[in-house]
């Protein structure tokens, strides 16, 4: 039994190249019966993309999470000249920059081009994406094989918000912000600034 466990857990570092010490480390350790291991299976870098136009607290609340498993998350956000987007590529990829000022294992950067290819020159073979409802399943499922097509390697791991952030979006929070509406828990503080700077709007709280 103990050997089975210790095969899945070499095939599944091998698909995630962990380094062979690692690998070596974890074998003879788990000869200790009760000895907690999970800590062998942390991938060094997973990339968490997306046009963060603006970065949500639902984006926030998977980075969190993203921590959990991951030493580090680098925030790629893409530059998209077709795309038209309320803040400036280097606005986006700033904020974030702020929110996680004072987390090192975060980081953000721009990119442009293939994701896979992104990954790549940044070493790392997992894509984080979050998945709020069924409506998001379809584009999510099309992207991810899509970049499993062009790079077999590179392996997609879909994390759920908390249920508090299931309904929120940067469009939403965009059109609520736009309206003058109230946007205490969507976005972070330094968010919710730069979006009455951009809409000329002044803080509301809510009605209830
Ligand atoms: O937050 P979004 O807008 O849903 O993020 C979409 C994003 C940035 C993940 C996606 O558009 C993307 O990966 N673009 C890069 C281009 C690419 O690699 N395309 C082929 C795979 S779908």
């Amino acid at each position: 039994m103990m050997y089975q466990v210790a095969q899945k857990r070499r095939n599944f570092t091998n698909w995630q190249g962990i380094s062979l010490t690692k690998q070596n480390n974890f074998d003879t350790k788990l000869g200790n019966p009760g000895e907690r291991v999970h800590c062998v299976c942390m991938i060094k870098k997973a990339v968490y993309p997306g046009s963060f136009d603006p970065i949500t607290n639902g984006h926030v609340d998977i980075i969190r999470r993203g921590l959990e498993i991951f030493d580090e998350i680098l925030v790629a956000v893409l530059e998209n000249p077709k795309k038209e987007s309320l803040f400036s590529t280097k606005e986006r990829v700033a904020m974030i920059q702020d929110i996680f000022a004072d987390e090192e294992n975060v980081e953000a950067k721009s990119f442009h081009g293939l994701l896979v290819d992104f990954a790549n020159a940044h070493d790392s073979k997992m894509i984080i994406r979050g998945l709020r409802a069924i409506s998001d399943f379809e584009y999510e499922f099309q992207m991810a094989l899509m970049n499993r097509k062009l790079d077999p390697e590179i392996e997609t791991l879909f994390m759920m918000p908390s249920l508090n952030y299931s309904f929120l979006s940067s469009r939403l929070v965009k059109e609520v912000s736009m309206l003058g509406g109230c946007l205490e828990g969507l976005v972070p503080e330094e968010v919710e600034d730069k979006l009455r700077d951009k809409y000329k709007t002044t803080p509301k709280t809510n009605l209830k």
